[in-house]
């Protein structure tokens, strides 16, 4: 690393951050802690700079050097790493992750050497054969779905973006973008017709088992719902929503869905026209009932008025 800095001022650093990461990490964040707003790579994306000293020290990864993810640089000021520092698997995943990452591929890659299982469980989902598979932007990545890098705190903390309590907005992040709904055809509306739902209206006023999107679809292994390994596959669909509806059968199971009422679901449709018909016939009543109310009102003054003008 560079000495970018006078060792008077990198000794202050060091006291003052005592501790936890070591003098390497120190440096970094003289920088990127002090340094505020955004920066567009040579690439085109536009990166956040700041890195809040505080907040990743209280995150899962806060006691590890940046070095340990961020291996090599590519652009100044950094120095370039030192040959060997990027393993050759490491490289290639770099490579295939490249359409998704904004400033650093191989940090993103990184991930995989020490949670091995829930990157497989990823690389062979939906989102993870996006990416690597199809080369697209679109998938969720790792960070789409934990947020930053530095701050990912445990799954069951609230501040967590897969908590309970934001999950359903996470997902909704992509999930109720309407031009990744079309390119991928993948029904549009889904987050509101869930939110519509017995289980969305429950989950909204904290029933503490309402199933949100990863009961039924899975976090990590997340696939097509018509391929047989999803949950909601047909095959295992009396088998998932089983596990909150003791002896579901497949008749059960079919209540379920994020299709807009329509032909496919003509039962409700006809229902929910009917009720709009009758709130509307009401709704009328209502307003004629007050229009003629005021008009008798008004009719009835003038002809006091008339009849006290006669009086006089
Ligand atoms: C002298 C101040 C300085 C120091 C020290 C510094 N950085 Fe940076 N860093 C910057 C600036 C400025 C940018 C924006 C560069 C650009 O325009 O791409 C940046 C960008 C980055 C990026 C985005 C990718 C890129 O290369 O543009 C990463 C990742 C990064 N720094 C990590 C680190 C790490 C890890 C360390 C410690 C090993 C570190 N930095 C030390 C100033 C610094
Ligand atoms: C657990 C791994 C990990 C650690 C530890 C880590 N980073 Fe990062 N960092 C990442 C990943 C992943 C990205 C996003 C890469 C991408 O999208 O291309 C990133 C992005 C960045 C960026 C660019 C911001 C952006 O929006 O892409 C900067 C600057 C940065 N890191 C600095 C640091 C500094 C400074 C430290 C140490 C205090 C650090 N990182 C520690 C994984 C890590
Ligand atoms: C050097 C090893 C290492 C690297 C690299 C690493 N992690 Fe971690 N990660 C850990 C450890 C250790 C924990 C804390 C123990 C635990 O909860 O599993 C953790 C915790 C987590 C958690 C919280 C799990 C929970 O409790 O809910 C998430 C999410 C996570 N890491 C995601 C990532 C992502 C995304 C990357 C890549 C940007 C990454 N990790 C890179 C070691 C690592
Ligand atoms: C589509 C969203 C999504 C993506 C993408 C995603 N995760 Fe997760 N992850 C979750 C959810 C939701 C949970 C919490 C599951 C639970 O509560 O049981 C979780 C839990 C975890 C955990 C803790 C539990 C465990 O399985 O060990 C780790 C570690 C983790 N994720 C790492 C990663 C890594 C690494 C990646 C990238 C390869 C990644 N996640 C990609 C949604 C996602
Ligand atoms: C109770 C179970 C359940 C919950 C909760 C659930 N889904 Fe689904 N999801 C399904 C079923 C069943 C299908 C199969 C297609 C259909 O009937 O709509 C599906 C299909 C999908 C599809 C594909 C739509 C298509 O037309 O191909 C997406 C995308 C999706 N769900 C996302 C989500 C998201 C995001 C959430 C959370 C807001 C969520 N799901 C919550 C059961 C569920
Ligand atoms: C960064 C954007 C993004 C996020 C965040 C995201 N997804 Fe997706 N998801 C996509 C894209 C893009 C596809 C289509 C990929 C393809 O077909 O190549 C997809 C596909 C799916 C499918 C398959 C739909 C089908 O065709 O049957 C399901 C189910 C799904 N996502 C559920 C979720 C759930 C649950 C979450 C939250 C835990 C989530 N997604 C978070 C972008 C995202
Ligand atoms: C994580 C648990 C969970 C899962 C998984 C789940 N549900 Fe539910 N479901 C609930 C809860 C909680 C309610 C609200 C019960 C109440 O308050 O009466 C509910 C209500 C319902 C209702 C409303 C009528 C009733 O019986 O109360 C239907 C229909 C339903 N679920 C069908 C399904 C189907 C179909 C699946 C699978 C695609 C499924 N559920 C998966 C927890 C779950």
């Amino acid at each position: 690393m560079k000495r970018f800095f006078a060792l008077p001022l990198l000794l202050f650093v060091l006291v003052w951050f005592a501790g936890s990461a070591s003098a390497e990490t120190f440096t970094c964040l003289a920088c990127h802690s002090a340094m505020q707003g955004k920066v567009r790579t040579e690439g085109g994306a536009l990166i956040e700079v700041n890195v809040d000293g505080d907040r990743y020290a209280k995150s899962v990864h806060g006691g590890f050097d940046c070095i340990m993810c961020h291996k090599q640089f590519p652009s100044n000021p950094h120095e370039t790493a030192k040959a060997g520092a990027v393993s050759p698997g490491i490289a290639s995943l770099a490579g295939k992750l490249a359409p998704k990452a904004k400033s650093d591929p191989v940090a993103l890659a990184v991930c995989s050497e020490c949670h091995a299982d829930a990157y497989k469980e990823w690389q062979d989902s939906v989102h993870g054969r996006n990416i690597i598979e199809k080369k697209q932007p679109d998938g969720a990545s790792c960070i789409d779905c934990h947020g930053s890098p530095h701050y990912i705190t445990p799954r069951n903390t609230k501040e967590s973006p897969v908590s309970r309590t934001h999950i359903v907005k996470t997902c909704g992040e992509c999930h109720k973008n309407e031009k990744i709904s079309e390119k991928y055809h993948l029904g549009t509306h889904v987050v509101e017709r869930y939110q519509e739902s017995f289980h969305g209206k429950k989950y909204t006023l904290g029933h503490p088992n309402a199933p949100t999107c990863v009961h039924c679809h899975n976090s990590h292994q997340i696939r097509q719902w018509e391929d047989p390994q999803s949950p909601m596959a047909w095959d295992n669909r009396t088998k998932t929503c089983g596990t909150c509806h003791e002896g579901a059968t497949k008749k059960f199971v079919s209540a379920i869905t994020h299709r807009p009422y329509g032909k496919d679901n003509p039962i409700p449709y006809y229902f929910e026209k009917g009720l709009i018909v009758l709130l509307l016939g009401v709704f009328a009543f209502i307003v004629g009932h007050v229009i003629l109310e005021a008009f008798s009102e008004i009719r009835d003054k003038v002809l006091r008025k008339g009849k006290e003008e006669h009086h006089e």
